[in-house]
């Protein structure tokens, strides 16, 4: 799906962002001890602020995004770190955009709301007892010209998750920018 605006309402916006990345999400700083060793995939994960705070921790990361501008970003920032990171171009709204996807440790979905249809098979891109970390904003955020209805994350997106993924925990953080939700899943053995 379309996640507040088209590839080239997002290109435009990286492509004014000035030349450092933006901080992490608070939730996945708070939250990293909760992630996996080893290997992220980062989901829209734009010009990759939580992708170079994961690579600083030592993991190994790859960012999917549709937007080449957000990738071409990261890959800069990246380089300036020194930090090795795999990037691919992908749109997420085609319904089989993750089928050829590998097998990743944690899965990080941080502002961007995955089709319900895309959860279906996401066990099979996670290995066992890996994380899938979902943040973003929630079914109580208010709606306004920017973020609509259908970009918040409703509690029955994950409805196909509990065959084999545990909810190990859920946090509702309330801010002056809006309601947020985090949502960390752990595959079962
Ligand atoms: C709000 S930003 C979040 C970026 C990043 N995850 C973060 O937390 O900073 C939303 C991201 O979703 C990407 N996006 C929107 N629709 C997409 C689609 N159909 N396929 C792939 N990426 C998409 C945008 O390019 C943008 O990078």
């Amino acid at each position: 799906m379309e996640y507040m605006g088209n590839k080239e309402y997002w290109n435009e916006k990286f492509a004014n962002r000035n030349d450092n990345p933006l901080s992490p999400e608070k939730s996945v700083v708070e939250n990293i001890d909760y992630f996996k060793k080893g290997t992220v995939l980062d989901v829209a994960c734009g010009d990759g602020r939580n992708s170079l705070f994961l690579l600083e921790k030592g993991f190994k990361v790859t960012g999917i995004d549709f937007s080449s501008k957000a990738l071409e970003r990261l890959n800069m920032f990246a380089k300036r770190n020194n930090y090795l990171v795999k990037t691919m171009k992908v749109d997420l709204s085609m319904p089989n955009s993750l089928n050829n996807i590998e097998t990743f440790d944690n899965i990080l979905i941080n502002h961007y709301r995955l089709h319900k249809n895309q959860f279906k098979d996401i066990k099979n891109h996670i290995t066992d007892r890996g994380i899938l970390f979902i943040c973003g904003f929630g079914y109580k955020h208010e709606v306004d010209s920017k973020i609509k209805k259908e970009d918040l994350i409703q509690p029955t997106d994950f409805e196909d998750l509990k065959e084999s993924f545990d909810l190990i925990k859920y946090i509702e953080t309330p801010d002056d920018r809006g309601f947020f939700v985090t949502y960390i899943f752990r595959k079962r053995s």
